[in-house]
């Protein structure tokens, strides 16, 4: 038994090299980068304001704004080019639903990824037992991926119009003084978008790891096993990879598949093989 004699020098930590523990550590550090990006995002735009009456520009009128992005709630001084009276403008637009969804779900599915990372590395055996384990997370797991699709798509529409209402050009528009072709208004300078572009991308990159992760999930829970075992197939590893790595002989026994599934067959050759050679039997 090759593998399970490589399986024995395997250390806890090997875990991460498989698919599924592998895809969990790239899903938090994405997470991170998800809700970094957009959470910590500050922007500013610059218009200027070029009265006839050269006393009461503005050559630079700087409009800052940040995460959750209420921009209705922005506000801004501009001149009136009137003796030196201005007035205060709000730009337009409330886009914290969708931005803060879209954190709340990158910051849960960091917990959730950096929690999943430490059951199977410490947890192992309590994981696979019963097949509890499995079972939850891949329903939490299906649960996420819809999450990331459907929030990475709610936030990259509210980007697309958070760069509308915040375009020097269509903020020009709000100001009274501009209507008056005698005074010169023009944009000075934009946000910088790359930023919440960026966190837009590790939505969606999220969204693929965790429906790419649904299929390494779903192998642990042992249904995959089931229906290999109908079809006649050859003996399958044990529904639990991480059972199968077995790291101590008292995790081995319960930790399988066989007794999780209600399957009542006697423990294979593979698992007798595996049990004595990877351990010295405490029994
Ligand atoms: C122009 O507007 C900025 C705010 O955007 C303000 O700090 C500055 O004092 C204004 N300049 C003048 C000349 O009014």
């Amino acid at each position: 038994m090759d593998t399970a004699n490589k399986l024995a020098s395997v250390a806890t930590f090997q875990i991460l090299k498989l698919p599924l523990g592998f895809i969990r550590v790239l899903e938090w550090l994405f997470a991170i980068f998800a809700f970094a990006t957009c959470g910590g995002y500050t922007g500013q735009l610059r218009v200027s304001v070029d009265c006839m009456e050269k006393a009461s520009s503005n050559l630079s009128i700087a409009i800052d704004f940040s995460y959750p992005f209420r921009l209705h709630q922005v506000s801004f001084e501009a001149p009136l080019c009137e003796e030196m009276r201005s007035e205060r403008l709000f730009l337009s637009g409330d886009y914290s639903s969708s931005a803060e969804f879209f954190v709340t779900i990158s910051v849960f599915a960091f917990l959730y990824s950096l929690m999943a990372t430490v059951v199977y590395i410490f947890y192992h055996n309590k994981y696979c037992d019963n097949n509890r384990g499995p079972l939850i997370d891949f329903i939490v797991t299906v649960v996420f991926s819809f999450l990331w699709l459907v929030s990475s798509s709610a936030w990259a529409k509210a980007l697309s119009d958070v760069k509308m209402a915040t375009d020097p050009d269509e903020v020009q528009l709000l100001v009274s003084a501009c209507k008056d072709q005698r005074n010169k208004c023009g944009s000075v300078q934009g946000p910088r978008w790359s930023g919440l572009n960026t966190s837009v991308v590790f939505g969606f990159l999220n969204f693929v790891l965790w429906a790419g992760n649904i299929w390494f999930v779903f192998k642990e829970t042992g249904w995959h096993k089931g229906a290999v075992k109908q079809q006649g197939g050859p003996p399958e590893k044990q529904s639990c990879s991480f059972g199968q790595q077995a790291y101590n002989p008292s995790s081995f026994d319960q930790s399988g598949g066989y007794g999780a599934q209600g399957d009542q067959s006697p423990p294979s050759e593979y698992s007798q093989v595996g049990g004595s050679t990877l351990y010295p039997n405490p029994m």
